[in-house]
C-alpha cells in the first residue's frame, strides 16, 4: 500500500502538469509573429508531453488506491513570449525537483516501474527547460 505521502506528492504534480499543458496550449494560440515561429513549435510538441506525464500521474494515483483532485491554476498566461519563456523554465526547473523527490518516494516504497518513470520525466523537464533558455538565446 503507497503512503498518502506519495499519491499526495502525485496528486500535486498531476495538478502542476494539468496547469502547465493549459497553459502551453493557451500560449501556442497566443503566439504571433515569424520570428516566433520555433518558439510556438516548441510549446505545441511540449504540450503532448505534459498531457503524457498528467496521464501517467493519474493512472497511477488510481493504481495505488488514490483519487485524481484537480484543481489547476487558472491565471492567463503572460503575452509576452521571452516573458512566458522565462517563467517557464523556471516552472520546468521546480518539476524536475519535484520529480526527483517522487522517484525517491517511490524508490523507499519498492515501486521501481514508478521510480524509474518518475526519472524519466524529470528527464524531459529539463529537456523542456533546456530548450526554453537555448530559444531566450
Ligand atoms: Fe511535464
Ligand atoms: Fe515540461
Amino acid at each position: 500500500m503507497a503512503s498518502q505521502e506519495l499519491i499526495g506528492g502525485l496528486n500535486d504534480q498531476l495538478n502542476r502538469e494539468v496547469t502547465t499543458f493549459l497553459r502551453y496550449m493557451l500560449q501556442v494560440a497566443s503566439i504571433k509573429g515569424a520570428q516566433w515561429h520555433s518558439v510556438r513549435d516548441m510549446y505545441q510538441s511540449e504540450v503532448t508531453d505534459e498531457v503524457e506525464h498528467a496521464q501517467y500521474l493519474a493512472d497511477q494515483i488510481v493504481m495505488l488506491g488514490g483519487k485524481p483532485d484537480l484543481h489547476p491554476d487558472l491565471t492567463p498566461p503572460p503575452s509576452d513570449v521571452r516573458e512566458m519563456l522565462q517563467r517557464d523554465s523556471e516552472e520546468e526547473r521546480i518539476d524536475v525537483r519535484n520529480y526527483i523527490e517522487l522517484a525517491s518516494l517511490a524508490e523507499k516504497e519498492g515501486l521501481v516501474a514508478l521510480k524509474m518513470q518518475m526519472e524519466d520525466q524529470a528527464a524531459d523537464e529539463d529537456a523542456h527547460g533546456q530548450e526554453m533558455q537555448r530559444l531566450l538565446g
